[in-house]
């Protein structure tokens, strides 16, 4: 095994290297390292080597597994905020806390989401009735609406007081964490000064809805329960409180923010294709018309379903997937040293033309079944693969289609004048400075 050659790649270190121009531009540095180095490629990033694969096959190999490539040195990154939760946490203790979730994601809960996600969106509709003509910020009002679905489809509470509060917390630790140059955490520099005082945002919030459910007498069917009742089945102890907030916090925000981008860049891309929105529109009069929604019919918005797709393939909300090899291994021919960083990013897989054609052309049809059949099944990955898989995977993409479909059958949207994208990769992609529209009635 060690006789295999490593993956080519550049000599220099890219940490300092002018051209990669890692700090300021990482998704333009994927982007071309693909372009340049097709399937495999080797660099040192600091200290450490990453090996950045777009080839489907090998995405496949290192999701499928877990026993060579483990959460590494980029979730302690995540740990800063995330804690020992699902996404972060490993091992013996994870697929507990996995088995303990996953019911909540089943298909008969999430039927049990349909009339909640509608409320929460029909309020942000009628206050949209207000705004029209002026100029609004869609990822604003998506990031409103999805933490209101998160906190009250999986914690029956409404998150009181400042979304924007919470955003601009969550978007100072975001940008700490992904800063190349970040010293320790137990440093008490001004950086980590702010990131602590602004995390301690968020942990205050969570800590609020956990009281809050304590002292309740009000008897709830949801993830808090789920998390607060359950016991060890050795030791019969309950979850500490630190490991509640651990848990709450990875699926308030891996709730929210991910599908507030998804859904704000869609927005994005209709206002852009007026013909692809007014198809979603048909669709939804056909399949839905003045029933109730449903599970079972919103799984039957095969269209605006592809378009959900497509968008996610253009703006992945998660950008970037990291793994660290915890043995040797060989993919495609080269050698995978122990302790090598993996890196695959599923906005610049999606973007290769070697799979996709025509690939920055929003082309939602391009997801129907006769013409996915010879794309392989890890050229899409937004939401990564393996057993690791997002947990949410189902519940994002029925919201997605609830918010969708009531939005688009109640206006229209087009870019604010001037307005350009600009997209932010932090743990998620984010716009920049938001999305900039303006809205006006069917
Ligand atoms: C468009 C929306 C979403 C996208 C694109 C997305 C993407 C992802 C990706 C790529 C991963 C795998 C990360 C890795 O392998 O390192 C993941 C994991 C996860 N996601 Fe999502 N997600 C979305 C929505 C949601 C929602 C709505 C929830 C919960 C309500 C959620 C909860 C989680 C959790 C808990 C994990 C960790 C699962 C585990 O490791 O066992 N996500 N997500």
């Amino acid at each position: 095994m060690a006789t295999a050659k490593f993956p080519p790649g550049p000599k220099t270190n890219l940490l300092w290297d002018k051209e990669a121009n890692l700090p300021k531009d990482i998704l333009g540095h994927f982007h071309r390292t693909v372009r340049k180095f097709p399937s495999i490629s080797r660099a040192m990033i600091g200290p450490y080597h990453y090996v950045n694969i777009s080839e489907p096959a090998y995405i496949e190999h290192v999701f499928t597994h877990p026993d060579i490539y483990v959460k590494g040195r980029d979730n302690k990154i995540l740990r800063f905020l995330l804690g020992n939760g699902l996404v972060t946490s490993e091992g013996e203790f994870w697929l507990k806390q996995r088995r303990l979730i996953q019911p909540l994601f089943h298909k008969q809960r999430l039927q049990s989401f349909v009339q909640k996600i509608s409320e929460s969106t029909l309020t942000m509709l009628t206050k949209w009735e207000s705004k029209t003509g002026v100029e609004i910020d869609i990822h604003a009002e998506m990031t409103g609406v999805t933490l209101d679905i998160v906190s009250q489809t999986l914690m029956s509470t409404e998150v009181k007081g400042d979304f924007k509060k919470l955003n601009d917390a969550l978007l100072v630790v975001m940008e700490g964490m992904m800063n190349f140059f970040r010293l320790p955490a137990w440093i008490p520099s001004p950086r980590n000064l702010k990131m602590k005082k602004n995390r301690a945002v968020l942990f205050d919030t969570i800590a609020k809805i956990i009281d809050e459910r304590r002292k309740s007498k009000a008897v709830h069917n949801d993830l808090l329960t789920m998390l607060m009742e359950v016991e060890d089945a050795d030791t019969r102890e309950r979850m500490t409180d630190v490991q509640l907030r651990d848990e709450v916090i990875t699926i308030f925000l891996a709730g929210h923010e991910t599908t507030a981008n998804a859904l704000s860049y869609t927005f994005y891309l209709l206002a852009q294709h007026p013909e692809i929105k007014q198809r979603i529109v048909d669709e939804v009069k056909r399949v839905i018309g003045d029933n109730e929604m449903s599970f079972e019919n919103l799984s039957k918005l095969e269209y605006t379903t592809m378009v959900i797709k497509e968008s996610m393939r253009l703006y992945p909300p998660v950008w970037g997937i990291t793994r660290d090899a915890a043995k040797e291994d060989v993919i495609g021919g080269y050698r995978i040293k122990k302790g090598d960083s993996i890196a695959m990013s599923p906005y610049a897989v999606h973007r290769l033309e070697k799979y996709w054609e025509n690939p920055l052309k929003f082309d939602p049809e391009r997801f129907l079944p006769e013409r996915m059949k010879n794309i392989h099944r890890y050229a899409w990955f937004p939401f990564g693969g393996g057993q690791r898989f997002c947990i949410g995977n189902n519940f994002a993409m029925m919201e997605m289609q609830i918010v969708l479909a009531l939005a688009c059958t109640q206006f229209n949207f087009s870019l604010a004048e001037n307005f350009k994208l600009e997209l932010e990769p932090l743990v998620t992609l984010r716009p920049k400075h938001g999305v900039m529209m303006k809205l006006e009635k069917n």
